[in-house]
């Protein structure tokens, strides 16, 4: 059985993620892990909290709580979150874990023992009070740009403008508010990246199955050139600096940049995932001398996070001269919006993972962000169009479906599949045409082109629909039962059908769909022919009648959403 290594970009620890986050790297990984296992592949489907930095120090401080603490609590936050969407993780690690500080470690070693490390020395903001070098974040101060009197240190949220801490206007210390501060020198790592140059670009060239945007974006990165880059930082709270569990002298109270452990964190969620008692031998998916030449490794992400991806955690890699697997495919997506602005955490816009779930279950909200996904360019989210979304394909289209074939069959036939009469010409042709529409999502799910899946899934719930039309049963009942009886034969081996093709982005509502007939979809295969589809179930089978699978969103529900989540 071939083996597949799915990873989806690791959610940074602050606080629960938006829609937007969900459908950047998530949700489209556990979409395409979902339809990988059905296939019957050896999925290893992981994900992390990505823990470390300015970001978790800052927000911990915020919420008066150790960054340990806050951390633990957070990462338990977004597991339950991701758990009730539907995720299919086979683990959610940490970047904060003992696995990923010795892995970090270990491949700083590494690329120092290869001449790709080096210290420099850097001139940055020391605050006296703190007595401590301020990173980016830590000193604010006026933009030098536009005279924001708010401004960062890594950039201005007012113009924009990226920024060095050094060029603030009567910058201070965001920890103390403290103006005692001075430009002094420190040391810290340098990654050569610019000696990796042609490595990289050699290894990206080598990659011809890349999707467009990732390709694009990769491109890019490497026609500018590599640049050195550092990968410490005056921080507490991420990877020490040390060397066989030695502090590195001029390095103690500095730790390895975030940036620089977070997509090791990919690896060492795999060890993880092995001390937690859910497999063995980890080591067989990374490391080409110990078995991985066979695994197909895929990730997920965001735009922004494709240069990490795509440039400097190979560099990291390939600059160990180990032998680690390295990424095949690289699915990246772009932003969705929140009614064409930006979804944002402190100004209350936008729907986030936690409050989507107290409104409707999971299964609404994977339907609509995956059939109108940022896929070729951004995407904007209204509520108005989630419920027009919802209301036709998954109510109307599928819903129905399932309603109006699963009650006529119990009103004349009772609560078990007909086994009377045979099937003819109506059921050759819908055979015939559900073999091209299933290939046809497979396809498309294969390519990762998920909008365009979901619009062949679609065609076929509209098949159905269109079949039960011709067919109807319901007519052909009083002339010619056994007629009828063929045909809710075939509708009802649709719905067992359908519930397996449906399960990548639907999952829940699948799994109901397959316990109508006791059938448990976990041990489901992709269907081999719409004709084996079409006798899957035995004449004789029980069934019992589903609820109504999705209720449709009332006018009056956006109207209230629209208020409470800021739409404009
Ligand atoms: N936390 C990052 C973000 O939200 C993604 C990190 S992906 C990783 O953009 F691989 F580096 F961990
Ligand atoms: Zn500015």
């Amino acid at each position: 059985m071939s083996r597949i290594l799915i990873t989806s970009a690791l959610p940074y620890i602050n606080g629960v993620k938006h829609l937007g986050n969900l459908v950047g790297s998530m949700l489209p990984a556990d979409v395409f892990a979902r339809f990988k296992r059905a296939q019957g592949f050896d999925v290893l489907f992981l994900c992390a909290t990505d823990e470390h930095g300015t970001p978790a120090e800052l927000a911990a401080r915020a919420a008066g709580q150790s960054v340990e603490r806050y951390c633990a609590e957070q990462h338990e936050i977004q597991k339950k979150a991701c758990a009730e969407f539907g995720l299919s993780f086979d683990h959610f690690g940490r970047s904060s874990n003992p696995q990923n500080e010795r892995l970090t470690q270990h491949f700083a070693a590494a690329l120092e023992k290869n001449g790709l490390i080096e210290e420099r020395v850097d001139r940055q903001i020391y605050s006296i009070d703190d007595q401590r070098f301020l990173p980016d974040r830590y000193v604010e101060g006026t933009c030098p740009h536009c005279a924001y009197d708010k401004a960062r240190g890594d950039q201005c949220d007012n113009c924009g403008k990226l920024l060095d801490p050094i060029e603030l206007k009567n910058p201070y210390s965001s920890i103390s508010g403290s103006r005692n501060l001075e430009v002094r020198e420190t040391k810290h790592l340098y990654l050569l990246q610019s000696k990796m140059q042609q490595a990289i670009a050699d290894w990206v060239a080598s990659k011809p199955e890349w999707p467009a945007l990732t390709k694009a974006i990769a491109g890019k990165w490497i026609k500018e050139g590599l640049q050195d880059r550092s990968i410490t930082r005056d921080l507490y709270w991420g990877v020490p600096v040390e060397i066989d569990g030695r502090p590195r002298p001029g390095f103690e109270a500095k730790v390895f940049y975030v940036w620089f452990d977070a997509p090791i964190e990919y690896i060492a969620c795999t060890e993880e995932w092995e001390a937690a008692g859910k497999g063995r031998n980890w080591r067989s998916w990374w490391r080409l001398d110990e078995g991985a030449g066979d695994v197909r490794y895929v990730q997920f992400m965001g735009k922004d996070n494709v240069a990490f991806h795509a440039v400097s955690f190979p560099v990291t890699i390939l600059g160990s001269k180990e032998p680690w697997k390295t990424v095949d495919t690289l699915k990246s997506l772009n932003w969705l919006t929140w009614y064409g602005g930006k979804f944002s955490t402190s100004e209350r816009r936008g729907v986030f993972m936690d409050q989507a779930l107290e409104l409707l279950p999971a299964d609404y909200w994977r339907w609509h962000l995956m059939a109108n996904a940022p896929e070729s360019d951004d995407a904007s989210f209204t509520l108005e169009h989630f419920a027009s979304v919802v209301n036709k394909d998954l109510a109307d289209v599928l819903g129905n479906f399932v309603n109006r074939i699963t009650r006529f069959c119990a009103s004349k036939f009772g609560e078990q599949v007909p086994g009377e009469g045979a099937y003819g010409a109506v059921e050759a042709k819908l055979i015939a045409d559900l073999d091209a529409k299933i290939a046809a999502y497979a396809a498309a799910l294969e390519a990762m082109e998920f909008r365009k899946a979901c619009a062949e899934l679609r065609g076929v719930w509209v098949a159905g629909n269109e079949y039960l039309q011709i067919a109807a049963p319901w007519t052909a009942f009083k002339s010619d039962p056994d007629r009828a009886a063929a045909s809710v034969r075939a509708g009802l081996n649709l719905i067992a059908l359908f519930a397996v093709l449906s399960a990548p982005f639907i999952p829940a509502t699948a799994a109901k769909m397959a316990a109508v007939f006791g059938i448990d979809l976990a041990k489901e295969r992709w269907p081999a022919s719409a004709q084996a589809a079409l006798e899957r179930l035995t004449p004789g089978t029980a069934f019992t009648l589903p609820e109504v699978l999705f209720k449709k969103i009332e006018d009056e529900q956006v109207a209230a959403w629209r208020v409470n989540f800021g739409a404009e």
